[in-house]
């Protein structure tokens, strides 16, 4: 298996690289004076196995061509299989028609990759489970649920009596559900509502089937697929500590990061944010309260069973 890496996230190619015990292949990557780029395949990839490591974030557009080159001069230099692992698969709210008109930007992404010659893809915590079903290729959905789990109990060795598990969207339920039973802690879930001209966040209610779930809680653990302007987590925490929740933990496995998330972040109540490393966070965006967790093995182990299974 020769694994190669898109210039979006080289340090997750790398450290998946090394779980693996494997050099990462270099790619010759030219960018024309206009901005066009010119993609290589350097070493000799017939009849091998690749797999190419590229996020679609930040930069969507141009990650996706980028990786869309990729993948066809894999496929023209002779390569068995192409695997994609797009740990962040831009693109993946828009994934049907919301109003009138729209484009459904998932389904074109979905169908150029096939085009080009994605045989396989890998990819983390989408936003919506049935995602996996638009592609006519093979998905592994993996998750960070498990290394969210893992980084409570580090946190907490004594909880979990006080703390309650927060989905800040009811389309976060059935991650909640999930964590809910590894870590044995109740959950909650609230109902947010976002404007779709404006943006504007409201969270309104907290519902949950545990009628007493307010008795002795004080901390809330807050768990979403993303975090981009940092308004949902805002708007959730605001709503909780009217309820009375005094701290709140955060983990979201893709940092989108976009607009003023990082004053947004850093001055909301919050102890502690943690995501993973699906999109590279550059060191101008990092924060005081944000910790990162890396989901290279993950993927590695998902890569261990291709090879085995091959
Ligand atoms: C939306 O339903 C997602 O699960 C996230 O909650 C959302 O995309 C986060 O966006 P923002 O940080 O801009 O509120």
């Amino acid at each position: 298996m020769k694994i190669f890496s898109g210039s979006s996230n080289k340090l997750l190619a790398e450290k998946i690289a090394k779980e693996l015990k494997l050099d990462l292949f270099p790619l010759g990557i030219h960018i024309f004076p206009d901005n066009e780029k010119r993609v290589r395949v350097v070493d000799k990839v017939v009849d091998e196995d690749t797999v190419v490591v590229q996020s679609a974030s930040p930069k969507p557009d141009e990650n996706y061509m980028e990786l869309f080159f990729i993948i066809d001069a894999l496929k023209r230099s002779g390569a068995k299989s192409v695997t994609a692992v797009i740990p962040y698969l831009g693109y993946q709210r828009q994934d049907h028609v919301f109003r009138d008109g729209e484009a459904v930007s998932l389904e074109v992404i979905i169908k150029t990759l096939e085009a080009v010659g994605m045989d396989k893809l890998i990819t983390l915590d989408l936003h919506s489970v049935k995602i996996p079903k638009l592609f006519s290729v093979p998905v592994a959905h993996l998750s960070a649920l498990p290394i969210f789990a893992r980084k409570v109990k580090e946190l907490f060795p004594r909880l979990f009596n006080d703390a309650i598990l927060v989905s800040p969207d009811m389309g976060g339920i059935r991650r909640i559900q999930i964590l809910s039973e590894l870590l044995n802690i109740p959950y909650v879930s609230i109902v947010k509502d976002r404007d779709l001209t404006t943006g504007d966040i409201k969270s309104t209610e907290i519902e949950s089937k545990f009628s007493d779930w307010k008795k002795g809680i004080k901390k809330a653990i807050i768990v979403d697929d993303m975090i981009s302007t940092g308004r949902t987590i805002v708007a959730a925490i605001e709503l909780l500590t009217r309820n009375g929740i005094r701290e709140n933990f955060v983990f979201a496995t893709h940092p989108v990061f976009s607009n003023d998330f990082k004053n947004i972040l850093q001055d909301s109540s919050a102890q502690k944010i943690f995501v993973t490393d699906t999109i590279e966070v550059e060191k101008e965006k990092m924060f005081d309260k944000l910790g990162v967790l890396t989901i290279s093995k993950v993927i590695a182990d998902e890569l261990r069973i291709l090879v085995t299974s091959n």
